[in-house]
């Protein structure tokens, strides 16, 4: 018999049967009085939980549309971007702004380390800026930003918007829009919050919403708030169909994220990342990310020496545990594993014995037992 797979990527994440349930429910229309009330709640959930005094938005796409939707309502052509880049996805914005026409300048972190609050600073004090990008956790590297520290800093220049990507941290790390002085927070169904992927998640606080009111009528039809606001502010209207039963999904997702309530949350990402850590480390591996500013969602561990990328993650699948390779540079040299979202210590276990037995195939010598006992030692001592 084979082993069940375990879906370790870095988003999607494992989904829980009762989201899955919510996704197979039987459809209504999108105008039916309980899913009208259900998506209402979903929304205004949303922005309690992340502390939003704007609007919050749920739309069918994914978290690349959400970093369109994030900069096309926030800016026009010409305006003055300034990229805090820590990785991949942080260089995406440099690509979106190329296309866009925006003037932008990048500071950029070497994969692994993140850009420091005092370099924003230094770049603001340099020129003005519209707004900031910075990406929370950058799934090429498994480094997490200091969001709040760069918060405290873009708010000293009111008419700088802080923009962040949590595509990759909402729902694991902690971010709180009012405290972290964020105006435009956004993220997408499949990572932390443990649904499928399919809905872009997004979070403009009342600065953002005052931009928009400001700019030129926006080219991108789709990702206008314009189009979007009424429909969040009164769900019963519309404005494009809505994904009724993953907006159902979501709202499982969130319901189960109130019971367990947001601080537990976070502490058991923590807890679960420490020993995932202790036990990747303790098995030849070095994680990419500096240990000052390592991610609790994910782990990019580089490969020890006789350790080949394709042969270690076919055996693994083989095994039952997918995870995904590394980017970039280190592309080869790595791979990625995400512990975030409705993942649980069973499924983390069983991960851990998979990879020992991998590494056992591949690595002569390989003493059995090293991950899972310092995974173990690690959740028993916290
Ligand atoms: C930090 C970050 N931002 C943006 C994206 C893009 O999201 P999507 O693949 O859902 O378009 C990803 C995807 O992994 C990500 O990790």
């Amino acid at each position: 018999m084979k082993n069940r797979k375990l879906l370790m990527i870095p988003g999607p994440t494992p989904v829980l049967r009762e989201i899955q349930d919510e996704m197979g429910r039987e459809t209504v229309a999108f105008g039916d009085s309980h899913f009208v009330a259900d998506f209402q709640q979903l929304i205004d959930d949303l922005k309690e939980l992340w502390s939003c005094d704007g609007m919050a938005f749920v739309v069918a796409a994914s978290g690349t549309f959400a970093m369109e939707m994030a900069v096309v309502n926030n800016l026009k052509q010409g305006d003055r971007l300034l990229i805090v880049s820590n990785g991949f996805f942080g260089d995406r914005f440099i690509e979106i702004a190329k296309k866009k026409g925006y003037e932008f300048d990048v500071i950029s972190a070497p994969w692994g380390k993140v850009v420091s609050p005092e370099e924003v600073q230094a770049q603001l004090e340099n020129r003005e800026y519209d707004a900031v990008t910075v990406t929370h956790v950058d799934t090429s590297t498994g480094a997490v930003a200091p969001i709040r520290e760069i918060g405290k800093v873009v708010n000293k220049y009111p008419d700088t918007l802080y923009i962040v990507d949590g595509v990759c941290s909402v729902a694991g790390e902690p971010v709180d829009m009012t405290k972290d002085h964020i105006d435009v927070l956004f993220s997408g169904s499949q990572k932390a919050f443990g649904v499928a992927p399919g809905l872009a998640l997004l979070w403009a606080g009342k600065k953002s919403l005052a931009r928009r009111e400001t700019l030129p009528d926006v080219i991108e039809y789709y990702a206008d708030y314009k189009k979007w606001a009424p429909v969040m502010d009164d769900t019963k209207k519309y404005f494009a169909t809505p994904a009724v039963n993953m907006t159902w999904a979501m709202k499982k997702s969130v319901d189960i994220i109130k019971a367990e309530g947001l601080e537990n949350r976070y502490e058991r990402h923590k807890r679960n990342a420490q020993a995932m850590r202790a036990a990747l480390e303790a098995m030849g591996f070095t994680l990419l990310a500096d240990p000052s500013c390592r991610a609790v969602t994910l782990s990019n561990p580089i490969y020890p020496k006789g350790v080949e990328d394709l042969a270690f993650r076919s055996e693994l699948e083989r095994q039952g545990v997918q995870v995904a390779g590394g980017l970039g540079a280190y592309a080869g040299k790595m791979f990625r594993i995400g512990h975030m979202g409705n993942v649980d210590e069973h499924e983390l276990a069983a991960t851990v014995c998979a990879i020992e037995k991998t590494m056992h195939k591949l690595l002569p010598g390989y003493e059995l037992g090293k991950g899972i006992t310092a995974f173990l030692k690690s959740l028993c001592t916290e």
